[in-house]
């Protein structure tokens, strides 16, 4: 017992030991991250120096000091509340990666334009749009409220009070900018609606720099209205740069966006277009799985564009034998393929879906999650009608692992959700024949107590609470969606 207790204490203390070093490398990373924007803030000013001596001075290294302090304390802040937001992520490299990265770029690209060009064209809202799809849209408003301040301070540190005007109207501008582009990232889904929706977002916001000139400077008209053009500019260049850093930020740190995912999940996609080709009756399933597992993604907080893309290409691997599955069969019962198999091989037939959807998926480079998702959505539940076929021609016990899926179970939310409306959506075939709301539920609430009570959820964390909001959910939006199919009568209408 002592023993147990001693080992369970220095593993305590080797865990400790290791998060305390991770916690001290992401501090040191962030000093570092600080001190090189503060370098490359003060660089941007080479006009000052004459002589490379004049850079080694007291007086700029005092500046670059009192920068780094400034945008540490902002980059640290920033940390801590993303850490808040995204738990998930806390042990995570990714989450100071993603930041990092995006502020770094963001601070270049920003002094690059600033300088050659003028600050009103500085593209500040790049940062939260890149750390709002990347991470959180929450995440990216903050990011935003505290790059334009750490901007707006620098600037005045490094070009001097003069640019007083340039830089608020930037700074007021990008903040109203960035909360109006970043609350409807997820409802634009397209990047061409993204772009639509930046362009009248800055129309509308350009009126601001063209306030603060009127009010500051009202007789130069042509400066007022320069400013405004300059401001618009911004924003579509913002946006510009968002589409070309964006995919490459989602390759390097394998992130999903909504944007990626809208792309997946458009029915042109080649993948999707083969299995609309060779397998019509998967395709439809699997168009009808995704608008159910949309519904109940988002019914239980779980990401609805994720669980839509995944259950889309669950299936893919039954492009393979493709008459082999009943969907894509006549239902005249002389055409079953079958019928000239025994039962162990029809099984192997139908089982192998699971590995070809994903060998089919790797091959593509699709997400990993997607990949995943496909070989867990059956989880290691038996092939029922082949095993009681089997059963039928002998009197021994068969093995049951031998009609079963090979696994994993699923081991996320996500595919518990797909492995459900999987289900409910191939048994809502022949449902048409309940005769009321009671028996529709209980017909709903046995398919997911039926996978439950052999454990396939035990390995994903889906909770009690989360399957009894999926069931409610399918009994509430399943009769709409295939009225032809279920017809009962309502407790009301009794
Ligand atoms: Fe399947
Ligand atoms: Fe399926």
């Amino acid at each position: 017992m002592k023993k147990i207790t001693s080992t369970n204490a220095s593993s305590n203390e080797t865990a400790k030991k290791i998060r305390n070093r991770e916690i001290a490398i992401r501090i040191v990373t962030l000093i570092a991250v600080s001190f090189v924007l503060a370098i490359m803030l003060r660089v941007s000013r080479i006009d000052e120096f004459n002589t490379i001596k004049d850079f080694f001075v007291g007086r700029v290294w005092l500046q670059i000091f009192i920068i780094s302090v400034i945008l540490a304390a902002m980059l640290s802040t920033l940390y801590f509340y993303s850490i808040y937001i995204r738990r998930d992520l806390r042990k995570d490299k990714k989450l100071v990666q993603v930041l990092t990265a995006s502020i770094v770029l963001t601070f270049a690209l920003v002094l690059l334009f600033g300088t050659l060009i003028n600050l009103y064209i500085a593209p500040l809202v790049l940062c939260s749009l890149l750390v709002g799809a990347l991470l959180d849209k929450r995440i990216g408003i903050v990011t935003n409220i505290l790059i334009s301040q750490a901007f707006f301070l620098t600037a005045m540190i490094v070009l001097g009070p003069d640019k007083i005007i340039e830089s608020s109207a930037a700074l007021i501008t990008s903040m109203i900018t960035a909360i109006f582009l970043i609350s409807n990232l997820d409802k634009a889904r397209t990047r061409f609606r993204f772009t639509v929706l930046g362009i009248l977002v800055g129309l509308c916001t350009a009126v601001i720099p063209m306030l603060i000139n009127l009010l500051v400077n009202p007789e130069d008209v042509i400066a007022m209205l320069m400013s405004g053009l300059w401001s618009f500019l911004s924003v579509i260049l913002s946006i510009a740069l968002q589409m070309i850093f964006l995919p490459i930020m989602e390759y390097i740190f394998r992130i999903n966006t909504i944007f990626r995912l809208g792309e997946l999940c458009s029915l042109e996609n080649p993948l999707l277009k083969k299995l609309a080709v060779t397998a019509p009756g998967t395709f439809n399933h699997s168009v009808a799985v995704g608008n159910l597992a949309e519904i109940c993604a988002d019914a239980i907080g779980e990401n609805p564009q994720l669980a839509k893309v995944c259950a889309y290409y669950h299936d893919v691997g039954k492009m393979k034998n493709a008459e082999y599955f009943i969907e894509n069969q006549s239902g005249l019962p002389e055409d079953n393929p079958h019928n000239d198999l025994i039962p162990e091989v029809s099984v192997s037939m139908i089982v192998s879906h699971v590995q070809a959807s994903y060998d089919m998926i790797k091959a593509e480079k699709l997400p990993d999650i997607i990949a995943d998702v496909s070989r867990e959505h059956h989880g290691t539940t038996p092939v029922n009608y082949f095993l009681y076929k089997a059963q039928s021609y002998t009197e021994d016990d068969l093995n049951k692992l031998e009609f079963s899926y090979p696994g994993p179970k699923p081991q996320s939310k996500i595919a518990a959700i797909i492995m459900i409306v999987d289900t409910v959506e191939a048994a809502s075939r022949a449902i048409a024949n309940l005769s009321n709301h009671d028996q529709f539920r209980k017909f709903i609430h046995n398919l997911i107590k039926g996978k439950s009570d052999i454990g396939q959820f035990e390995e994903c964390g889906i909770t009690f609470k989360d399957l009894k909001t999926i069931e409610d959910t399918l009994v509430e939006f399943l009769p709409s969606m295939y009225h032809s199919r279920i017809q009962y009568t309502k407790p009301s209408e009794k």
